[in-house]
């Protein structure tokens, strides 16, 4: 695949890595594969925007090669430490030593606790520009959006917003364009890198997308660092996000569960049945055997949540809990939730989920439903109604 140019005299240099399919150690499942967006700006002066992960260092550079002389760069930004966006900063250095890496403070001192470079470094915050003759990159340090490191470029001519690993996705295709790709497939990727990437910083995310509204920068593309580059609506994956961050989300409920001889699952049926008799539509998940980057992309998309697990000493099955675990930690906003399981004797699983939905954030609009060893026909009633109910609830929660 040759360099791609994505506006005059800005080139696409990145690198698709087709066969990934774990980011981020283990913890993020990627499906589709993703891409490492460098992009190349040549003008009097010549920059180039993040570089690719290790590994397809090579693949960058023949690609950089085929516009320029890359001994001729005379910047390399880097708008976030991390390794996917950094690992080939070294080689490029090698090649164009003279080379000016610019970033944030935080910056600096990540890429020097990764790489023990003698770097020549400049320091960039919030405002501060570089002039590269017909263009100039302006900077916007976004902390925490995802790393204490991460900037924004943008270069005012083309109205081009360079965010690194904000409103990216992990899709590898041989296309470069929203409008190229399926739009299904493209937001389904979009909201599951960010409900496992952004979604615990979703205040963050409101407020530098209200602070760039602010410093009225026109934006007509936003090139990420991962995925492809949104061109034909921007706005519509800036909306996207303002969306999952508020918590905004269909009617949809999620029903998370595990069993070890079937009752819980019973259960789950049933309110799943119950949910559906009200024209709500509903996901049923059952833990071990499914994928959990997406069933917290499932989650962001949902209203309302139904957690069940039988009890197992005293306590939850042992793939509830780091479901649970990890819905302490994302704190999804504006969902409701309610517990339920079957036990056989002193019970004690849901009373630890409830108290795992509520440390989340979440409100309990049910208390939890138990039944004994194996429901009956009355007590498979009572899950029928109590899916019923909550559906009833979703559809009167804002
Ligand atoms: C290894 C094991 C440990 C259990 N520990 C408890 C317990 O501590 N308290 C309790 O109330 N039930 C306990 N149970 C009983 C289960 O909760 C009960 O069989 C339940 O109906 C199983 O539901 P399931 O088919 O959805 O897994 C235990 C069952 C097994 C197999
Ligand atoms: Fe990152
Ligand atoms: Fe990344």
């Amino acid at each position: 695949m040759p360099p791609i140019e994505v506006l005059e005299n800005i080139f696409w240099v990145g690198a698709v890595d087709w066969n990934v399919r774990h980011f981020h150690g283990f913890t993020y499942s990627t499906h589709r594969g993703t891409t490492y967006n460098a992009y190349l700006i040549v003008d009097e002066k010549t920059a180039l925007i993040d570089s690719v992960y290790g590994p397809f260092a090579e693949e960058m550079i023949v690609r950089i090669s085929e516009i320029i002389d890359p001994s001729k760069i005379d910047y390399v930004v880097a708008n976030h430490v991390e390794t996917d966006h950094s690992g080939a900063i070294q080689e490029i250095l090698k090649l164009a030593p003279q080379a000016k890496v610019i970033g944030t403070a935080r910056c600096k001192e990540g890429l020097q606790k990764h790489y023990f470079g003698n770097w020549d470094f400049q320091v960039v915050k919030t405002g501060d520009e570089i002039n590269l003759g017909e263009r100039r990159l302006k900077f916007i340090e976004t902390p925490m959006l995802h790393w204490p490191d991460s900037m924004f470029t943008y270069i005012e001519k083309d109205a081009l917003l360079l965010p690194n690993d904000a409103f990216g996705q992990h899709l590898a295709t041989s296309k470069r364009f929203d409008d190229e790709v399926d739009e299904k497939i493209l937001m389904d990727e979009a909201a599951k890198y960010y409900a496992n990437i952004l979604w615990l910083f979703s205040s963050l995310v409101i407020r530098k997308i209200e602070e760039i509204q602010k410093l009225g920068l026109k934006i007509s593309m936003i090139a990420p660092s991962h995925g492809i580059i949104w061109r034909g609506n921007p706005m519509k994956i800036v909306e996207a996000y303002l969306r999952w961050a508020r918590g905004e989300a269909g009617r949809k409920i999620l029903v998370v569960y595990d069993t070890m001889y079937g009752s819980t699952e019973k259960m789950a049926k049933a309110m799943v049945e119950g949910i559906t008799s009200e024209g709500v539509e509903t996901v049923l998940v059952r833990l071990p055997v499914s994928d959990r980057g997406d069933i917290i992309k499932e989650l962001l998309e949902a209203k309302g949540i139904l957690v069940g697990s039988s009890t197992i000493n005293s306590g939850v099955l042992p793939d509830v809990a780091p479901f649970l675990e990890e819905m302490k930690g994302l704190r999804p906003r504006n969902k409701i939730a309610a517990a339920f399981g079957s036990y056989g004797w002193g019970g004690g699983a849901v009373k630890i989920i409830e108290e795992s939905l509520e440390k989340a954030g979440m409100e309990l609009v049910a208390p939890a439903l138990t039944v004994k060893w194996v429901p009956d026909k009355d007590e498979m009633q009572k899950c029928f109604e109590f899916g019923k109910k909550f559906a009833k609830k979703v559809t009167k929660t804002k």
